[in-house]
């Protein structure tokens, strides 16, 4: 265990070989399962504990760590790899209780058949004394889920975020190396996790500035003892305000509506408005994400397959609607051989979506001389949305 600040010592894993994050996006780093056990001079505590494939490693190293005895167990939140060691940890410290938020007792209980009487139920302000060490609760629902609470070691003005501000980034020394890879893996995992709920990250964000922290302790990644750096980065990424640029994930069967793809990059490239194209069926899930949090226009490229887009677009498609970037413009440009409804099925995941729609831009077979005005006139309709 490595002593992080004043008695409160890091005790997660590493996961270096786990490819897949909710067996969707990629992961370039591995990702850590953190887990935090603090000493106070009467009681102790974990704060949060480990995905079950872990829990071992996570045990046996608790006991060659010389933790014979634990207090209380603070689940920040109830999804599994902060909670999968749950019941075991209840066996070997028969003596502690789980401390926890309503929901999040509901869901350990339902998916781990915690029983009741072994949690203890806290609300929002409400205090735990560790003798010299104070533990503050304050739920904060909706990043990531509805049981999401962050714990607060008053004395040392720590805050313990649970799955907000995390990346997903192995290492060897937990105290967060504030550079590029890292400032990269903590844009991917919040696109992935927490862009869905923007306004919610927009609020604590803002809280968590306003607290003076010295340091945040997620639950994934490493720990900030320069708090500002993740903080202004979830500043800018959950602001409003979305960058003069356009994002293209396209796909293309016989390159005809690559053609589209690359004329309309262009055009807009020489209009001043940075491109992204993004190949939806070779590249990684996840770079697609990042780009979709600074965004301001989304075109989805697609060939007509058997009545309607590609499969892979429709995928695309889907994942973007619910990530809910804060981009303001949706269009759709491709090429068909008899028909179908490709912008009908590649627009209704958006239906609820206050994005606009641009007219869109469908070609039968390669496009010619009308198709290619068409696409200067999809152009020339983003570059006056940017410009304005
Ligand atoms: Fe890292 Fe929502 O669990």
């Amino acid at each position: 265990m490595k002593e992080l600040k004043n008695n409160i010592f890091y005790c997660g894993l590493n996961d270096e070989n786990r490819p897949l994050f909710d067996e969707l996006i990629p992961l370039e780093h591995g990702t850590t399962y953190n887990s935090y056990y603090i000493k106070g001079s009467e009681k102790t505590a974990l704060i949060d504990t480990m995905y079950p494939p872990k829990i071992e490693e996570y045990i046996s190293n608790l006991q060659k760590d010389g933790v014979n005895k634990v207090d209380y167990i603070i689940a920040n939140h109830g999804e599994q790899d902060h909670t999968g060691a749950l019941p075991a940890l209840i066996k070997l410290y028969p003596e502690a209780k789980i401390v926890t938020n309503a929901i999040c007792k509901n869901n350990i209980m339902s998916m781990l058949f915690i029983p009741e009487d072994k949690i203890r139920v806290v609300k929002t302000g409400e205090e735990l004394s560790l003798g010299d060490k104070t533990l503050r609760f304050i739920t904060a629902p909706g990043v990531h889920w509805p049981d999401t609470m962050f714990t607060y070691a008053v004395e040392d003005n720590v805050l313990f975020t649970c799955d907000f501000l995390g990346a997903h980034k192995i290492f060897e020394n937990p105290i967060a190396n504030c550079d590029e890879d890292l400032k990269s893996a903590a844009k991917r995992y919040y696109a992935e996790i927490m862009m869905p709920f923007r306004s919610f990250c927009q609020k604590y964000t803002k809280m968590i500035k306003e607290m003076n922290v010295d340091m945040i302790m997620p639950s994934h990644g490493p720990v900030y003892d320069n708090p500002d750096f993740i903080l202004d980065l979830y500043t800018d990424w959950a602001s409003d305000e979305s960058k003069n640029m356009v994002v293209l994930p396209y796909v293309s069967m016989y390159g005809s509506t690559l053609e589209m793809v690359n004329y309309v990059g262009e055009k807009l490239k020489s209009a001043g408005i940075e491109v992204v194209k993004f190949d939806i069926v070779n590249g990684d899930l996840g770079e697609y994400a990042m780009t979709l949090v600074d965004a301001k226009t989304i075109i989805i490229g697609s060939p007509m397959v058997l009545m309607g887009p590609h499969p892979n677009a429709m995928n695309a498609a889907s994942l973007t609607a619910v990530l809910n970037p804060k981009a303001k413009y949706l269009s759709v440009i491709g090429s068909f051989g008899w028909g179908g409804k490709l912008v009908e099925k590649l627009t209704e995941p958006f239906a609820n979506s206050k994005i606009e729609m641009l007219d869109p831009v469908l070609v039968k077979g390669k496009a010619k001389e009308p198709d290619f005005t068409k696409l200067d006139e999809l152009v020339n309709s983003i570059t006056e949305r940017h410009r304005g």
